[in-house]
C-alpha cells in the first residue's frame, strides 16, 4: 500500500481492489461481505496514516465524472479534488476558489469538512450521496444531515458510507477577508474575483506547506483546538501573543502556533520529522515506520499539553483505526 498513501507509510491489505463505477463498488462490497471482510474505502491516501496490516478488503475509488449545470455542480467521489476547483475556475463557477490545491479526492472532502482560507465545504455542499456498505443502499443526504462540524462529519464517525459524489449549489458570496488572500489582492492590486481569490489561495498554499512530492506528508497533522472563551482568557493572561480567533461557539487556538512556540520544528525520531516550513506538517523524510510517527505524535502532544494544558487531537484518519 506504500504507493497509495502520500505519507509513504509501508502497508499490506489483506485484499484488494480498485472500483470504476457504482456497480463495481457494489460488486466488491458483495465479495467482502461472503467472506465476513471488513471494508475500507480509499481515495488517493493524502489525509490517511496506514498501520502495518490492513485485515480486510480495501477498495480504491476510481469513479469518475462531473456535471455542471446552471444552478449546481455534480461530481463523482473519486475525481481528483484540485481538478475540480480548477475546473470550476475555467467555467466560472464560483464557491469552491478558496478550498484550491487541497491534496486528496471529492469524497473525502465531506468526510472530513476541509476547509482553508475562511471557507468549509460545508458552506458550499448541497447534498452528498453515498452507498451504503452494510445494506448496499444509495441514500442522498442534505447539508444537515451531514452533521458538519469543523473537520467533522456524520461520515467520519459512521464507517458503514461510502460517499460516491456531492453536489455544490452555484450563487456562493466571495470570501476574501483571511489575510493571506487580502494581502495578496491588495499587493498585486487586483480586483476580488473568484479566479483572483483561487490564485492567491495557490500562491499562500504553495508558499506554506511543504510539498508533498519531495517531502511526503498528510497535510495538518493535528486538529486546531477548539476551547471555551474562559479558558482562552486564561491562556491569553499567560501567554499575551497566544492567537485566537472565535469559531462556532469557542475559541479556536492555531495548533501550528502553539508547537512553533516550542520551538520543536524539525524536531524528528527516526525517519519522521516536524517540517521546519510549517510547524503543523510531519513529513517522513526517511523510510519513517508508523512506530516512528506515534512516537513523534505522543512527544509533540506531551509538549503541548504539559506547557499550555490543551489537548491536541490528530487530523487525518488512521487505517485501522486506532489511537495514536
Ligand atoms: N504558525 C506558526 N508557525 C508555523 C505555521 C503557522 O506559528 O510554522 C501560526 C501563525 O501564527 C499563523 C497561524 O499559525 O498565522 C495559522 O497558520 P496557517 O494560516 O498556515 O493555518 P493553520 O491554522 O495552521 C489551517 C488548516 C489548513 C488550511 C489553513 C489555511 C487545520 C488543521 N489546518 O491551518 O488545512 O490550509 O488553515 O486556511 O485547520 C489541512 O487540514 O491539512 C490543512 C492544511
Amino acid at each position: 500500500m506504500r504507493k497509495l498513501n502520500s505519507f509513504g507509510l509501508n502497508s499490506t491489505a489483506r485484499w484488494f481492489c480498485e472500483a470504476f463505477n457504482i456497480e463495481e463498488l457494489s460488486e466488491a462490497v458483495a465479495f467482502a461481505k461472503d467472506r465476513s471482510l471488513d471494508v475500507f474505502v480509499l481515495g488517493s491516501g493524502t489525509n490517511l496514516i496506514l498501520g502495518t496490516h490492513i485485515d480486510g478488503l480495501v477498495i480504491k475509488n476510481n469513479l469518475r465524472g462531473r456535471t455542471f449545470s446552471e444552478n449546481q455542480l455534480k461530481a463523482s467521489s473519486g475525481e481528483n479534488w484540485e481538478e475540480l476547483v480548477r475546473s470550476c475556475d475555467l467555467k466560472g463557477f464560483q464557491g469552491l476558489e478558496n478550498l484550491g490545491l487541497i491534496p486528496g479526492t471529492v469524497g473525502a472532502a465531506p468526510i472530513q469538512n476541509i476547509g482553508a482560507y475562511g471557507v468549509e465545504l460545508s458552506d458550499r455542499l448541497k447534498s452528498v450521496e453515498a452507498l451504503n456498505l452494510f445494506t448496499s443502499e444509495t441514500v442522498t443526504f442534505s447539508n444537515t444531515d451531514c452533521e458538519f462540524s469543523y473537520r467533522d462529519s456524520k461520515f467520519k464517525k459512521e464507517k458503514e458510507w461510502c460517499v460516491t459524489s456531492i453536489t455544490i449549489s452555484s450563487g456562493n458570496e466571495l470570501v476574501w477577508e483571511y489575510p493571506d488572500v487580502r494581502i495578496y489582492l491588495e499587493k498585486h492590486n487586483l480586483e476580488m474575483s473568484s479566479g483572483t481569490i483561487y490564485r492567491a489561495v495557490c500562491v499562500a498554499r504553495k508558499r506554506k506547506l511543504p510539498d508533498l512530492r519531495r517531502f511526503p506528508n498528510v497535510g495538518s497533522f493535528f486538529k486546531n483546538p477548539v476551547v471555551t472563551a474562559e479558558k482562552y482568557k486564561i491562556l491569553e493572561s499567560q501567554f499575551p501573543n497566544i492567537p485566537g480567533y472565535v469559531y462556532r461557539h469557542g475559541i479556536k487556538l492555531s495548533a501550528a502556533w502553539l508547537i512553533d512556540s516550542l520551538d520543536l520544528k524539525g524536531q524528528s525520531i527516526g525517519g519522521v520529522s516536524i517540517s521546519r516550513q510549517h510547524a503543523l506538517v510531519i513529513i517522513n523524510h526517511s523510510a519513517g515506520t508508523f512506530d516512528d510517527l506515534k512516537k513523534l505524535s505522543k512527544l509533540i502532544k506531551t509538549r503541548v499539553h504539559s506547557a499550555y494544558d490543551v489537548s491536541l487531537e490528530i487530523e487525518p484518519e488512521v487505517l485501522p483505526e486506532q489511537p495514536i
